[in-house]
């Protein structure tokens, strides 16, 4: 072989080596990069997990904004997980992730069924306590609930029905979902504070799956397949909003008294504007830090108060102005 194609190889198979070399280092950094947490135990005092309903709710961000804050001023490590859709399978093993992983407390919604209340006395045999928020499952072994009373809320929507409209009344009603035990407490307030009154009557249920498109397709076919209703209540937070959406699209010219949930800022927009009537305030930020404090509370000791109810406040035109300037986080 001649000596200058003797060079050219070296020089062909040497690049070819650095070529080579600097792309396995990429690749294998791309595919191998595990992002290291910067946590170690001795940092926080505790580590807590929050485990929401679903991930990127604008109710649970609220939620998890009171919980970080909280956490924040305790030196603790706060997780925030949920399912992507709601979805009380998904819910359920992302809890008992968390048991197997021995965080020091869960806070999380309470779930329906057997499997929950099991999975509840298992995180508290292991030391484990479980803090529910937003939803209550009493017959749990849950160390505390934080949250709204549900059928209270769900009797001043009732409420609102009954002191602001006159005469018969055809209600349509938009519940986030069938198998949320918030949302049937809320139902059953509501049919009890109605039945004070015989002229008003619910004629159909429809399920928003916590979504705002949801909520607008549940009314369109509420009102498509009962077009005497006259009063739309929608029992969770994005439910007001497709509400308003679903009636613009099937009957834009109809009047129908409307009672939503929260205050999400969309919500208050359209209270403002006269679109949605009333709606029950919550305090989701209040009850992420509550079930902070009290998470650390039962590191150390039981509660001798086990149920705190935040806030519920119905809002209207009448008093949007002055709600707005009272504390309302
Ligand atoms: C309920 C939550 C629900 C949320 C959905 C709220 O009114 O309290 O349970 O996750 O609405 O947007």
């Amino acid at each position: 072989m001649k000596k200058s194609t003797k060079i050219l190889l070296s020089i062909l198979g040497g690049t070819f080596f650095v070529i080579s070399f600097i792309g396995m280092n990429i690749y294998g950094y791309k595919t191998f990069y595990i992002e290291e947490k910067v946590v170690s135990s001795n940092d926080y005092r505790y580590h807590f997990a929050l485990v929401s309903e679903e991930i990127d709710n604008e109710y649970w961000r609220l939620i998890e904004q009171g919980a970080k804050e909280a956490a924040a001023e305790h030196n603790i490590y706060l997780e925030y997980v949920g399912p992507l859709k709601a979805d009380n399978d998904q819910l359920l093993k992302l809890i008992d992730r968390m048991v197997s992983v021995k965080v020091d407390g869960i806070i999380t919604q309470g779930v329906e069924g057997q499997r929950f209340v099991d999975l509840v006395r298992k995180s508290v045999e292991r030391g484990i306590p479980i803090v529910t928020v937003d939803t209550d499952v009493k017959s749990s072994v849950r160390k505390a609930y934080v949250g709204t009373d549900n059928f209270y809320a769900g009797q001043l929507a009732g409420e609102t029905v009954i002191n602001n409209t006159a005469g018969e009344q055809y209600v349509g009603i938009v519940t986030g979902r069938f198998d949320a035990i918030n949302q049937q407490e809320r139902l059953e307030g509501f049919k009890e504070a109605i039945q004070a009154t015989e002229r008003i009557h619910i004629v159909g249920i429809h399920e928003s799956n916590i979504t705002q498109i949801g909520a607008a397709q549940a009314t369109y076919s509420l009102l498509k397949k009962y077009p005497s209703i006259t009063v739309l209540v929608g029992l969770s937070a994005l439910d007001g909003i497709g509400m308003v959406e679903g009636l613009q699209e099937i009957a834009p010219n109809k009047e129908v008294y409307m009672t939503a949930f929260d205050i999400l800022p969309e919500t208050l927009e359209l209270i403002r504007k006269g679109k949605i009537n009333a709606t029950i305030a919550q305090y989701p930020e209040e009850m992420g830090y509550k079930a902070i404090e009290v998470l650390i509370q039962l590191q150390q000791h039981s509660l001798l108060e086990n149920e705190i109810f935040t806030r519920t406040i119905v809002v209207e035109k009448e008093n949007y102005d002055t709600f707005l300037q009272g504390d309302n986080r």
